[in-house]
Order: C-alpha cells, then structure tokens, then sequence
C-alpha cells in the first residue's frame, strides 16, 4: 500500500529551519522518565534531518497540563535524555508561552544540525482548541515542518495539524511512515488467515474497532473486562463482572454481523473469578476458574481461564498476520496476568506478523518481556485505536501529498 504523502527523505532541508512534531509524551514519576521508547522511537528522523543540514526543531506535548504552564509537565528531562541518546547538545528553550523569548533567541542562533527542543505544547491554552494565534506563532519559527507524532495523529491541534496552514512544505517522519506501513498494511492488505484480538475494560471504547474489523478479520477474538457485556448479551449471568448495559444490544449486532460475514468471532469459554477487585491493583488475590457461563453472582470475573487462553492461542497459530489491542485480564496483578501473558507468548511463538497496538497492550508486552518478539508495537494508544476503526488521523492527513 502506497503512503501517499510527502516523507522526511523527500524534503529538501539544507539551511532550513525544521519544525517537528514528535510525540514525548512519556511517563514521569517525580520529574524522571520511567520509559523513554517514544524518545528512542523519534531518533531516525531527528538524526536523518541533523545529516541532512537542517536546523532541527522539535515540540511536544507533555501530560494534560489544564491550566497553562505547570512544572510537573516540563519537557526539560525530555531534553536531557534526548541530549544523550543523540550524542550532541539538545538546546531546552524554556518559555512558558512556547514560542518566546528563549524560543526565539534559540532558533537564530542555530547552526545547520542544531537541536532546539521548545517547552510542552500544551502550555498554551489554544494548543488542543487548535486556535491560529498558536499556529502561526510555531509556523513563525521555521521554513518546513515535521509530523513524526503518530502517538498525537488522532488530535487536531496547532502543533500536531494547525501549523500546516502556515507552513506548506510538510513531510510525515519515519516512525510514521512505520506505523502507517505496520497498522495499514495490518488492516487493509493482511495476509490470512487474519486475526484481531481486542481486548480491555470498556466495550464502549471499541465499539468502532469492532465493527471496522468485522469487515476486515477472519477471526475477531474479544477477551479482557469488555468480553462480559458479549457473555450478557448471549444470555449467560456474569455475576460482579463488568458490563455495559447499555451496549447489550450492540453486542448482539455484532454476534450478528460476525455470523453473516463468516467471520469467526471467539468469546471465553472459561474465567478466572474472584470476590472482589484486588486493592492495590497488585494485591495477593483468591482466585478460581469457572465455565464462562457458571459465574456465580456474587463473583467477578478477571482473567481467560486457562481452556480460553489454548482456544485463542490456537487461532493465533493458524493466522499469518495477528494485530492485538487491549489486556486479556487485569495483568498488572501477578495472579491475573495468565491470559495476557498466554496471548503475549502465542503472537511472540508464531511466525505471523504481529502488531501490537499500543497503549496498555503495549505496556504489558513490554513488562512480560515480548518486546522485542513482536513485528511492530505501536507508539501509539488512542491513535492506533482510531486507525484501526478507518478514520482519517488529522495530523497525517494534514500532511502535503506525495
Ligand atoms: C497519548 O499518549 O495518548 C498521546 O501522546 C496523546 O496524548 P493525549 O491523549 O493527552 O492527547
Ligand atoms: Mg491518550
């Protein structure tokens, strides 16, 4: 599948003043970065965009700063970091206005290869409003501009999608062309038998996915929390589980719709119960397994039991491309990670390509040591989800054609 936009290796940036969109929102505790793959993930197109004698600037959003500028979500640890993994300065333009003094000061002082790093996005209110006056103050830095923010393609904002009104010589960077590459050609062009497996808390959240997918897959697999509004609709009592009711009906269209596509939708057969949610999230927890429709009513369910976890790994050992969202189980607690840990090990096992879309998934291939199994993980959480329902992200398609 063509990508149909301009890349990083097609602009012409010798001399030039480069503005990039990455995405670094990474997780903090305490003013350090406790995982830096975002960083690690943007380093092909800082590095080519240095080697190719661009003046290098980049940007970023930090957390969900509400109320203008905050310490807490300062991008000058990202500055830090990004100074070591590059091997060369990274100049931190620290103006709570973004593009300030400092900002200013910093840019016209580059030499062809520098690095400036401007303060979170986000601590201008019309960031996420996409208001002009920010898009045109970031436009006012540089010549061209580069969205390698795939993490940040679902949100129409100045930095990630506003800016291109401004400035028209636009180019998408590597990691997402990668990710456009993995996710798309995942979806639209996978080789079969392919598999989806969704899984998470909320149906709610993947209600687009599933329908999307039900036109895509020859096997959707659901597990995880969302699964028990799938076991209501088909009439089996969940005790405690989670369920939506308001999404029983839905859950019933999508039986339907599954059925008349031929497509083989798999639900738990058995589950992992217990009394009541664990509290820490990681607390030692009683647990048992059940028949998916014995669950008693004063118990909840937390995990695939051990007949589900060898019924999805067998499809996913007949499929040649897998593409998975969303935990089997509540897999931050040690007793109830089982079935994420068992779908984790089929797709690293198996010989299909494997993709991995982001978020929490992402987190827990990584934590139960598959990371490097996989074809691709994903940087991306929410835009990975929208991708994975067809909508067009508005920080790629704001990008000029190739
Ligand atoms: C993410 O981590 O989901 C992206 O960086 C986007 O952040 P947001 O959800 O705060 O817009
Ligand atoms: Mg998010």
């Amino acid at each position: 599948m063509g990508l149909g936009k301009k890349t990083v290796e097609e602009l012409d940036v010798r001399g030039k003043k480069v503005l990039v969109r990455c995405d670094f929102n990474v997780p903090m505790k305490e003013g350090v970065i406790t995982n830096d793959n975002r960083i690690v993930a943007a380093l092909p197109t800082i590095k080519k965009l240095i080697e190719n004698g661009g003046k290098v600037i980049l940007c970023s959003h930090l957390g969900k700063p509400k109320n203008g500028p905050e310490e807490k979500f300062s991008l000058a640890a990202v500055a830090v970091r990004l100074s070591e993994l590059l091997g060369q300065e990274v100049v931190f333009a620290n103006d709570d206005e973004v593009v300030g003094e400092n900002a200013r000061a910093a840019v016209a002082a580059m030499k062809d290869g520098d690095v400036v790093l401007l303060q979170n996005t986000r601590f201008r209110k019309e960031e996420t409003k996409n208001i002009d006056t920010f898009s045109k103050e970031l436009a006012s830095l540089a010549d061209c501009y580069v969205n390698d923010a795939f993490g940040s393609a679902h949100r129409a904002h100045c930095s990630t999608a506003g800016v291109t009104d401004y400035i028209k010589d636009t180019a998408v960077g590597y990691l997402m062309e990668k990710e456009i590459r993995y996710l798309g050609n995942a979806v639209n062009d996978p080789e079969r038998p392919f598999t989806a497996i969704l899984g998470g808390a909320k149906v709610a959240d993947k209600l687009n996915v599933i329908d999307n997918l039900l036109e895509k897959v020859d096997t959707l697999i659901i597990g995880g929390g969302m699964a028990y509004t799938f076991l209501a609709a088909k009439g089996y009592g969940i005790g405690k589980s989670l369920c939506d009711e308001t999404k029983l009906d839905y859950c019933k269209d999508m039986m339907k719709k599954a059925e008349e596509k031929g497509v083989k939708l798999l639900l738990p057969i058995d589950t992992v119960i217990a009394g009541s949610f664990p509290d820490p999230i990681d607390a030692p927890i009683d647990v048992k397994t059940v028949a998916a429709d014995q669950i008693p009513a004063d118990m909840e369910g937390m995990d695939i039991g051990e007949k589900t976890r060898e019924l999805f790994a067998d499809a996913v050992k007949a499929s040649k491309t897998v593409v998975w969202n969303g935990p089997m189980g509540v897999f931050e607690n040690p007793t109830l990670a089982a079935g994420t840990l068992a779908v984790a090990k089929a797709m690293a096992e198996s010989d299909a390509t494997t993709v991995i879309g982001g978020g929490d998934s992402a987190a827990a291939v990584m934590q139960l040591g598959y990371g490097d199994k996989m074809t691709h993980i994903s940087t991306g959480g929410g835009a990975s989800l929208e991708y994975l329902e067809g909508k067009e992200l508005p920080g790629i398609a704001c990008i000029q054609n190739a």
